[in-house]
């Protein structure tokens, strides 16, 4: 396997982290947003993640995906899309793929956060299936270091 896209964006327009909680993998997205016109583009995204090889493969993929999307686009990107980009995954490795998709929507969702659009942001991530587990990266990443 050779994930793309591994690492962090310092000073990233938007980060999203979540994690499931039957496996506790956790997937943090990095990204970089273009506001220089009416529609924000992503013009970078990075991984990081505490997970198994699949969520690896599945948020290099996602970030594959929305790189050029504008933000509209990219929350278009169901776990779906994203398996089926792998080739397809068997069903008890269905829940990598929705990881990925749920860091897409937390990312873009911070980015609305802090541009003052939380209307949109209560939307998109009432609309994910996991919820936003930044303290357990957090703690993941003083484990590992
Ligand atoms: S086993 Fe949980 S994300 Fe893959």
């Amino acid at each position: 396997m050779n994930p793309r896209n591994v690492g962090e964006i310092p000073n990233a327009d938007g980060v999203g982290t979540v994690g499931h909680p039957a496996c506790g993998d956790i997937v943090r997205i990095y990204l970089k947003i273009n506001r220089q016109n009416n529609t924000p583009t992503i013009v970078a995204a990075k991984f990081k993640t505490f997970g198994c090889t699949t969520a690896i493969a599945t948020s290099s993929i996602a970030t594959e995906m929305i790189h050029g999307k504008s933000l509209a686009e990219a929350l278009q990107i169901k776990n779906e899309d994203v398996a089926q980009a792998l080739g397809g995954l068997p069903p008890i490795k269905m829940h990598c793929s929705v990881l990925a998709e749920d860091a897409v929507k937390a990312a873009v969702a911070d980015y609305m956060k802090k541009h003052g659009l939380q209307k949109d942001t209560d939307k998109i991530m009432h609309q994910s299936h996991i919820h936003e587990d930044r303290e357990l990266f957090s703690r993941k990443e003083g484990e590992a270091s």
